[in-house]
């Protein structure tokens, strides 16, 4: 099957729907992981609207991905119970342990701020690969890569 029919499928579930460009970019986003340029003209054209507005939609929400993701995604909380327990000084280690600032992805690794992951308590958190890590410090963080967390 051509990967963007099913972009196509996706789109007519979602296009009839009130505010359902937006359940359509997660959707495309879930089936391929990140939301492939070549979508952007099906989306366009399905939601009747212009290629920037689906443009502008995409870069308005921090979590739509335009490029495909690391082998291994790393998301580090950034909100405000995180930052009082050391947050700032862990994203400093991991940017230079992984050579990514927040945001960035190589072939190896994306790096994402995250703004709370509802673990507060335990804070500050790390998300690798979509498990939860809690009360993360930078030597912590370094051990969890060594022992294969990544
Ligand atoms: S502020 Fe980081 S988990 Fe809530």
């Amino acid at each position: 099957m051509d990967d963007f029919l099913q972009a196509t499928n996706i789109v007519h579930r979602f296009k009839k729907m009130p505010g359902g460009l937006l359940e359509c970019l997660h959707a495309i986003q879930d089936f391929y992981g990140y939301v492939p340029k070549e979508t952007i003209n099906i989306m366009a054209n399905g939601f009747n609207i212009s290629r920037a507005e689906v443009h502008g939609v995409i870069s308005y929400y921090h979590d739509f991905k335009t490029l495909p993701l690391g082998r291994n995604v790393v998301r580090v909380c950034q909100a405000e119970a995180c930052q009082s327990m050391g947050s700032r000084e862990l994203t400093s280690r991991i940017v230079d342990l992984l050579e990514l600032d927040l945001g960035e992805t190589n072939e190896e690794y994306t790096l994402d701020a995250a703004y709370c992951f509802g673990n507060c308590a335990l804070s500050p958190n790390v998300e690798i690969n979509g498990k939860l890590h809690p009360r993360v410090s930078p030597d912590k963080f370094e051990k969890l890569i060594k022992a294969g967390a990544l």
